[in-house]
């Protein structure tokens, strides 16, 4: 139940296209566009503005090898963390509000430090294994770098988005983005929302990608959305349809803010009788939330009954869908779906025609990856309080929460415990030395009994 190991996630939006300059309106109360070792603060092309780096616990600056490579300023600099240095576990805490996160990380490699060696890495957001990182990196994407995005809770004022050295490589990370999102987002009222949503696909059916930061498109939670076209089986002939100019309403509304983009386009199979079909890479033994989008954009489709289809999640029919019966033309239909401990990769959806054509406007398909366990209320604050009375040096990596994610024995000379309550930290409980006269932080810490007798404890050895 501890280590989810997440493969490196394979969406990368390969240098962006060049974007025409006007507005972009993308943001839900909060939101941070994080420059990685940028040193000022700057308006992009398409309007948003970067802040020079900031909110980290430690590092350094880099910056890629080939700059002209990269068309965007954010995704030239980076910041790295040398273990040797900083210690195993270094991070970033951005000040948020408690609530629900939209976040984006863009990571490259591209030679900066001259080692032609890419590193491995773990990544973590509120304490949770998001990502990991492991060299050989595929050759794109050390080169050209590569975005990954999350939905994640923050309950505590912070969003701790931290990074977990391997052997001795130095992680890194080139541009961080957050927006706030509807705490309802996803289906929270009905799903819960103790869980990282990591994406494994965010698909526009029938367009080239859109949102903000890459095209003057604009998505409440700053949603990046990829063309469909590489994910559909390349047998199946389809065909693209467009609602020809005309609005498609019902989507942009709480709590998730579908873009109305999205239903612009959409795609539909060539030949009649034929199924469409995805497919999602995934990584096994977790559950997974997919998320599927239609409207109908033929005006020819103008009654119930006349575009009638099911959808296959790995073969099991799950649902029946009429868009035009569910919500009339040009409206917008989502639906979704949990798909529970998946075994196999891909994860193959299916729209399988039962009147007519099926029809499909986007996908999304997010890990659902449970939070883990994090240090008691109070005791992480109480031990960077500690951190700063005692100077604890940078090299001791005492940086996010002193026992999350569970996996990484990231504080050095601190060990945490599982008791019914969450998980205690024992081991500077026992030690004298580095405790010493911090009472009011001891108790804090360890209450009082436990403080006595451990320390009694100790005093015997
Ligand atoms: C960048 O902008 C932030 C927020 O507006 C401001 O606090 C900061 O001083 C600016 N930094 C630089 C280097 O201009
Ligand atoms: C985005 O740019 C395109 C091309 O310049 C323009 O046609 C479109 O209206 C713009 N969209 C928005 C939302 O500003
Ligand atoms: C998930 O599936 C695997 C293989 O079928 C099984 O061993 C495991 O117990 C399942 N886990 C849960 C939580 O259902
Ligand atoms: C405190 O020390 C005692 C041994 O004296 C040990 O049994 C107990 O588990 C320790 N408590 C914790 C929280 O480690």
């Amino acid at each position: 139940m501890f280590p989810l190991l997440l493969q490196f996630l394979l969406f990368p939006f390969i240098a962006s296209a060049a974007s025409p300059a006007s507005p972009s309106r993308s943001s839900y109360g909060l939101s941070y566009s994080i420059d990685c070792g940028g040193i000022s603060n700057f308006t992009s092309n398409l309007n948003r503005q970067w802040l020079s780096d900031r909110y980290f616990t430690g590092g350094a600056i880099g910056t890629v090898a080939e700059p002209q490579h990269f068309t965007q300023p954010q995704e030239r600099t980076l910041r790295f963390f040398p273990p040797n240095s900083f210690g195993k576990k270094s991070c970033y805490s951005i000040p948020v509000p408690p609530g629900r996160y939209y976040l984006r990380t863009f990571t490259v490699y591209d030679n900066y430090d001259s080692k032609m060696r890419n590193p491995s890495f773990d990544v973590s957001i509120e304490g949770t294994l998001v990502f990991s990182w492991r060299s050989p990196w595929p050759e794109a994407v050390a080169r050209s770098g590569a975005y990954a995005d999350l939905f994640f809770p923050a309950a505590d004022g912070s969003a701790d988005l931290c990074f977990y050295s391997i052997a001795t490589d130095p992680p890194v990370v080139a541009s961080i983005e957050i927006f706030q999102i509807d705490s309802l987002a996803y289906d929270a009222a009905t799903a819960g929302s103790d869980f990282v949503l990591v994406n494994y696909g965010r698909l526009s059916c029938g367009s080239a990608l859109f949102g903000p930061g890459f095209t003057n498109h604009s998505d409440l939670f700053g949603r990046v959305w990829q063309s469909d076209a590489e994910f559909r089986d390349p047998k199946v002939k389809v065909k693209a349809l467009s609602s020809g100019g005309r609005k498609v309403l019902g989507g942009a509304h709480a709590p998730n803010y579908f873009p109305p983009q999205l239903y612009l386009t959409a795609v539909t199979v060539e030949q009649p009788g034929v199924g469409l079909e995805y497919l999602l890479q995934v990584d096994t033994r977790l559950d997974y939330m997919v998320w599927f989008h239609f409207a109908e954009i033929d005006s020819g489709i103008n009654a119930a009954g006349k575009r009638v289809f099911d959808i296959l999640i790995n073969g099991k029919n799950v649902a029946r869908i009429d868009i035009f019966k569910a919500v009339g033309g040009f409206a917008a239909f989502d639906w979704h779906y949990v798909a529970k401990n998946l075994t196999t990769s891909p994860l193959s959806l299916k729209l399988v025609p039962v009147v007519g054509k099926p029809v499909i406007c986007g996908l999304e398909n997010y890990a659902m990856v449970p939070l883990d366990l994090a240090s008691l209320p109070g005791q992480a604050s109480a031990m960077r309080a500690l951190k700063e009375s005692l100077r604890i040096p940078d090299r001791m990596g005492w940086n996010g929460d002193p026992c999350a994610p569970t996996t990484w024995d990231a504080w050095e000379g601190v060990t945490c415990h599982r008791t019914v309550e969450g998980l205690v930290i024992t081991q500077l409980c026992r030690n004298k030395v580095l405790l010493g006269e911090h009472f009011a932080l001891r108790d804090k810490l360890c209450g009082r009994q436990e403080v006595s007798s451990n320390f009694s404890y100790a005093k015997d050895e």
